[in-house]
């Protein structure tokens, strides 16, 4: 699981001025709406005796903790302690984990991780949310599996001939017609041969008929964005955000968009597809092995087909290898139960540069490569087929 990456959280309309307890990337979050509407995420642990803020109520804007009562205004601070006294003077250092937090596309996205603003990836766009012509749809999975093996299936054109039938044609007449990538961002355009559309949809696609499909990873929200023209004048997209809940569930927050067939009458077929393409990925990365997508590429093997799956699996190495942005989750689970270890947040690093200390411990992090920390040596091996990019 990596830190520093906007992730989506919930989505919005569960969100309300009372504390809402949500979880990525193994941390307990509280969401909730201030005053002013705006949404404010804190570490749902409390730093006096570990009551949950998330079980607690929302007095004045601020989420006031069950067990004693001590009100955290959204930055985190403790604001209020009824058994101290009106006239005790709160330290800076009782304060929670903050984690900036936005609303775009009826979702949650919460920043995990304390880099200043100015250096994060962005939230990835979706202009077609906003645009009259395209009807949206949500839908929600929860896969037992990891987040970066949800991601790689999501933008794997092959497997779709062997676990898609309704979409899937020959994988043999499948086409790569570009790729493109910077570094937290990949897209392909690809054209395949489906076969025919069912039932009174046969007239929108012909058996065999070149359509272009157009997948995208995003590192920001680990997103899957899929395109695919059904024929000129109808396109469908998947914008799949998928959150690591925890190392072993990732939460899909999932938007369908079609630019045609407004109606509200086509939506139920259209979701009932849609779930039906998820339980067909489900039952194949569920039980793929190894469980986490393998630390070297030199433990599976590639055809040149895979290639724009491997430039999403170099760029999220990247983050760890040379970034560090890795949760070590095997030294956490170690302290699970005796010590609360937080994800890191903007205000406990200003906290720690003013010399104001952290009262929760940073969650350990797998040490960058050259970092002079690291005790293992896990190498990325070129494949013949990446020699051009
Ligand atoms: S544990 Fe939260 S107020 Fe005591
Ligand atoms: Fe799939």
């Amino acid at each position: 699981m990596i830190i520093n990456l906007w992730y989506v959280a919930e989505w919005s309309r569960n969100v309300t001025d009372k504390p809402l307890k949500t979880k990525v990337l193994d941390q307990n979050l509280v969401l909730f709406r201030d005053e002013g509407g705006n949404i404010q995420c804190l570490a749902d642990v409390c730093m006096h005796r570990g009551g949950s803020l998330s079980n607690g109520w929302v007095t004045d804007g601020n989420v006031t903790c069950p067990y004693h009562g001590w009100q955290f205004e959204g930055s985190g601070q403790c604001v209020h302690i009824p058994s101290a006294g009106a006239d005790f003077k709160i330290p800076n250092r009782y304060r929670v984990d903050q984690y900036d937090a936005e609303e775009h596309y009826g979702m949650i996205w919460v920043f995990m991780g304390d880099l200043p603003e100015a250096e994060r990836y962005p939230i990835p766009p979706l202009p077609e949310f906003d645009d009259p012509k395209w009807k949206m749809l949500e839908a929600e999975v929860t896969w037992n599996a990891e987040a970066a093996r949800v991601v790689e299936n999501g933008i794997d054109i092959a497997h779709t001939s062997f676990v898609h039938p309704s979409f899937g044609g020959d994988s043999s007449t499948n086409e790569i017609d570009s790729i493109e990538s910077n570094e937290y961002w990949g897209k392909s355009v690809n054209y395949m041969r489906p076969p025919a559309m069912k039932g009174w949809r046969k007239n929108f696609r012909k058996e065999g008929q070149r359509t272009r499909a157009t997948p995208e990873w995003y590192l920001p929200g680990f997103i899957v964005r899929l395109q695919v023209d059904i024929n000129a004048k109808m396109n469908i997209i998947m914008f799949d955000c998928n959150t690591p809940v925890d190392e072993n569930t990732t939460r899909t927050f999932a938007l369908q968009g079609r630019n045609f067939f407004p109606q509200k009458m086509f939506d139920k077929g259209s979701l009932k597809r849609l779930h039906k393409v998820f339980d067909e990925d489900k039952a194949i990365v569920e039980d793929a092995n190894p469980f986490y997508l393998p630390e070297t590429m030199m433990n599976e093997v590639s055809v040149e087909t895979d290639k724009f799956m491997t430039g999403f699996r170099l760029a999220r190495r990247r983050l760890i290898e040379k970034n560090g942005w890795q949760i070590d989750s095997f030294a956490k689970r170690d302290l699970m139960g005796r010590k609360v270890v937080t994800i890191p947040s903007p205000n406990r690093r200003r906290a720690n540069e003013r010399g104001d200390g952290w009262v929760f411990d940073s969650v350990p992090m797998v040490p960058a490569k050259n970092s002079g920390k690291e005790e293992q040596q896990t190498k990325i091996e070129p494949q013949p087929f990446l020699a051009d990019d």
